[in-house]
C-alpha cells in the first residue's frame, strides 16, 4: 500500500505501534492511494511493525531501540522494504525527502529529536507528541516558522480550536476553552485518591490511549500540558487558555470571541478524527469515523475545573507562562512520576506533588538551548527517583 505516483503522498508514521499510531495505520490505508504509509517506526512491538510493514507496503521502517532488534527475523519485512534502527534513524525517517507529512505519535520525551527534525524539514507535522512542545515549544514552532512547515494538531482538543479558531481574527480571540473528560476520578475526593491503585487510574471512561496517556489524564497533567501545548501551537498567554471538565467528550474544546460567539468543534471520541483530519487538511474527506446521531438525544454537561483536587492543571497555567526551562523539567518529572507509580514505588497523588517540588527546585533560564534542555531532562528524573527514595 505505498504509492510512486506523483501527486500522492507519502506518509511517515513516528510510533506506528501505539494506540495514534495504529489509529494513523488505519486512516491511511481508507484513504490510499492518494495516502500511504511509506514510512513507520517502533520500539518494542517489532512484530507489529512487521504486520504493518506487510499491510501498508511501507518502503522503510525504523526499529527505534537497536537491542530490540536481535529478537526480529528481517526477511519478515516486504521485499525493497529498507529496515534502519536506533534514534537518528528516526530523524532521517522525519527528514527523508520522500515524505511530505509525519506522524509525529512517539509517547513522551523520546519522540522530541525526531518531530524537531520534521519540523526543520519543512514537513506538515501531524503532532500527537504534545510532549515536544511542553518540552521545547520555543525551538519547535521556530524551526516550523524557519523552515515553511506546519503543525496539524492531533490532540482532539487541539484540533477542535485549529479548526475553531479560524472563525474570526487572532486578535479577537477572547479566550480558548479545552475541554476535560475529567478521567476515572472526576468524582472523586483527595482523600479517595490517596488510596487509588494503578488499575483505577488506568481506566479511562471514554477513551482508549497508551499508557501514560492514561496515567495524565488521571492526574490531569494531561490537561496541564494540553494548557501549554496551546501556549505554544496558538501562541496564546496562559491567562486566555481556560480548562472546563464536559465528562461525554463529544465537545472537544471551544474559542470565544470578543464578540461572546463561541465557536466548538464535536463528533463522538475517535481518535482517527483529528488524525485523518491532520492528514487532509484544509480538505475534509469521508473515513472510518463514527459520527454524531442526531436521531438520539445528547446531553452535554460542563462543570469547572476543580484546581484543589486537580492541583496539575495549575502546573499547566504556571509553566505556559514562565516558557523557559520549566517544561522540560515538568515533562520530564512527570514522566519519571508516572514511572514509579505504575511500578508500585509511588502513590497516585504523588505523582502531581514530585512534580511540584522538582519544578520548584530547578535552576529556572527563560531563554535555555537544546543541551541545557536535555540536561535538565536528565536532573529532573534522577531527582524525581532520589525524593521517591529518601521522602
Ligand atoms: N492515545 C491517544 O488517544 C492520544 C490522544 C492525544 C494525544 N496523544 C499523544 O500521542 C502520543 C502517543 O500516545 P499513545 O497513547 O499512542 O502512546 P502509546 O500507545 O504508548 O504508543 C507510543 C508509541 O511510541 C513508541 N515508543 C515508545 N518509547 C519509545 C522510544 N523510547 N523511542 C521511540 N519510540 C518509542 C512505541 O513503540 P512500541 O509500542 O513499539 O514500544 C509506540 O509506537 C503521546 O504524546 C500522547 O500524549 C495520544
Amino acid at each position: 500500500m505505498s504509492t510512486d505516483d506523483a501527486n500522492n503522498l507519502n506518509v511517515a508514521i513516528l510510533g506506528s505501534t501505539g494506540s495514534i499510531g495504529t489509529a494513523a495505520v488505519e486512516v491511511i490505508s481508507k484513504l490510499y492511494p492518494k495516502y500511504s504509509a511509506w514510512g513507520l517506526s517502533a520500539h518494542s512491538r517489532l512484530d507489529q511493525l512487521v504486520e504493518q510493514a506487510n499491510f501498508c507496503g511501507s518502503k522503510r521502517v525504523v526499529a527505534a531501540c537497536r537491542d530490540n532488534l536481535a529478537k526480529l527475523q528481517t526477511g519478515t519485512f516486504p521485499v525493497g522494504c529498507e529496515l534502519t534502527s536506533g534514534p537518528d534513524a528516526l530523524v532521517e525517517l522525519a527528514q527523508a525527502d520522500e515524505v511530505s507529512i509525519v506522524v509525529a505519535a512517539i509517547v513522551g520525551s523520546a519522540g522530541l529529536a525526531s518531530t524537531l527534525a520534521a519540523a526543520r524539514a519543512g514537513k506538515r507535522l501531524a503532532l500527537a507528541n504534545k510532549e515536544a512542545l511542553v518540552i521545547a515549544g520555543s525551538l519547535v514552532t521556530a524551526a516550523v516558522k524557519s523552515s515553511g512547515g506546519e503543525i496539524i494538531p492531533v490532540d482532539s482538543e487541539h484540533s477542535a480550536i485549529f479548526q475553531a479558531i479560524h472563525a474570526g481574527r487572532a486578535s479577537q480571540v477572547k479566550r480558548v476553552i479545552l475541554t476535560a473528560s475529567g478521567g476515572p476520578f472526576r468524582t472523586w475526593t483527595r482523600q479517595q485518591m490517596l488510596a487509588a491503585t494503578i488499575e483505577s487510574a488506568l481506566a479511562h471512561p471514554t477513551w482508549q490511549m497508551g499508557r501514560k496517556i492514561t496515567i495524565d489524564s488521571a492526574t490531569m497533567m494531561n490537561k496541564a500540558l494540553e494548557i501549554i501545548e496551546a501556549r505554544w501551537l496558538f501562541d496564546l498567554p496562559s491567562d486566555k487558555i481556560h480548562v472546563i471538565v464536559h465528562p461525554q467528550s463529544i465537545v472537544h474544546s471551544m474559542v470565544e470571541f470578543d464578540d461572546g460567539s463561541v465557536v466548538a468543534q464535536l463528533s463522538p471520541p475517535d481518535m482517527r478524527l483529528p488524525i485523518q483530519y491532520s492528514l487532509t487538511y484544509p480538505e475534509r474527506l469521508s473515513g472510518p469515523c463514527r459520527t454524531m446521531d442526531w436521531t438520539k438525544s445528547w446531553t452535554l454537561d460542563f462543570e469547572p475545573v476543580d484546581t484543589e483536587r486537580f492541583p496539575a492543571i495549575e502546573l499547566g497555567w504556571e509553566v505556559a507562562r514562565r516558557g523557559g526551562t520549566s517544561g522540560a523539567v515538568l515533562n520530564a518529572a512527570n514522566e519519571a512520576a508516572v514511572e514509579l507509580f505504575l511500578q508500585g514505588k509511588i502513590r497516585f497523588v504523588d505523582i502531581v506533588d514530585g512534580c511540584r517540588r522538582i519544578l520548584n527546585e530547578h535552576n529556572y533560564d527563560p531563554n535555555p538551548t537544546m543541551d541545557e534542555l536535555q540536561k535538565l531532562d536528565r536532573w529532573s528524573r534522577e531527582e524525581i527517583i532520589r525524593w521517591a527514595t529518601v521522602r
